[in-house]
């Protein structure tokens, strides 16, 4: 297995870093492939590069398009054999997904869309091996109301703060944003210990042209982002909020 930190763009470097790190200790504990759930893994950005690396990814998305150009992407890739398409709810995932057997579990960018947060978070840990890993990625409402500000949206802006989902009108594509305090209950109302909070694109959305950047320009905001996204007060002004849980190995 190879570590995939070295392809991280700026805007997902502090995600990679973290579950290379995680992937890395297991790896020294019992160097096998890992079983890893991906819940609204979308057209597989990160199930293709965590089964390139050897791992056996299960994409559980309400989405058929979805999946199918994680199919597509998977087989160009020519991992189409480490990774399993589900069409599924994140709400439910006994369904389709065995209780207790997950390695690791990703949830990026799914728990603002969802019609029950707390019963997917619940759902998520039900799936995870007791001393796996679960890593959730979500929006964070502060960022979204400084940078409706700084866009001169003061409307919108004042919406966000305002509103308890975080939300900016009916319009809005995203059911809720996030605080680092409800996200943390939320985890932890489900069984897990949060072990990590970091700070997700701290800068790669304020530099002109941060996400696109490439070479010494590139280098230099991914260590940047590296270097903020523990430190506080960068950490809680990121545009998203990243945790990295265990389901402990005894529950009480
Ligand atoms: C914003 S995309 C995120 C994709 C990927 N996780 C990422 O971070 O790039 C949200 C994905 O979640 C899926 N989704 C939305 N609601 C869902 C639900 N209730 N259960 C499972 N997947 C869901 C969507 O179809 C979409 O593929």
């Amino acid at each position: 297995m190879h570590r995939i930190l070295a392809h991280a763009t700026p805007r997902n470097v502090v995600v990679w870093s973290v579950l290379d790190t995680e992937l890395a200790a297991r790896a020294a504990l019992r160097p096998a492939p890992l079983s890893i759930v991906d819940v609204g893994g979308g057209t597989g950005g990160m199930a293709v590069p965590l089964a390139e690396a050897g791992h056996h990814v299960t994409v559980v998305d309400t989405s058929p398009n979805a999946l199918a150009g994680l199919t597509r992407r998977a087989t160009e890739a020519g991992v189409a054999d480490r990774i399993t398409a589900l069409q599924g709810d994140a709400d439910d995932l006994a369904q389709v997904v065995p209780a207790d057997g997950a390695d690791l579990v990703l949830c990026h960018n799914v728990l603002e869309m969802v019609d029950d947060p707390d019963r997917a978070t619940r759902s998520i840990a039900a799936v995870t091996r007791p001393g796996g890993a679960v890593s959730v990625l979500v929006a964070n409402r502060a960022s979204a109301v400084l940078a409706r500000a700084l866009g001169g949206h003061l409307r919108l802006a004042r919406e966000i703060l305002d509103d308890p989902d975080g939300r900016a009108g009916t319009r809005d594509t995203l059911s809720r944003r996030f605080e680092l305090s409800g996200i943390t209950g939320l985890v932890e109302a489900a069984g897990l210990a949060v072990e990590q909070v970091h700070g997700v694109r701290v800068l790669a959305d304020l530099v002109p042209g941060g996400s696109d950047t490439e070479g010494a320009t590139a280098d230099a905001l991914r260590d940047f982002e590296l270097a903020t996204a523990a430190r506080l007060p960068y950490r809680d002004i990121a545009s998203q909020l990243h945790l990295l849980a265990r389901r402990p190995v005894t529950e009480d």
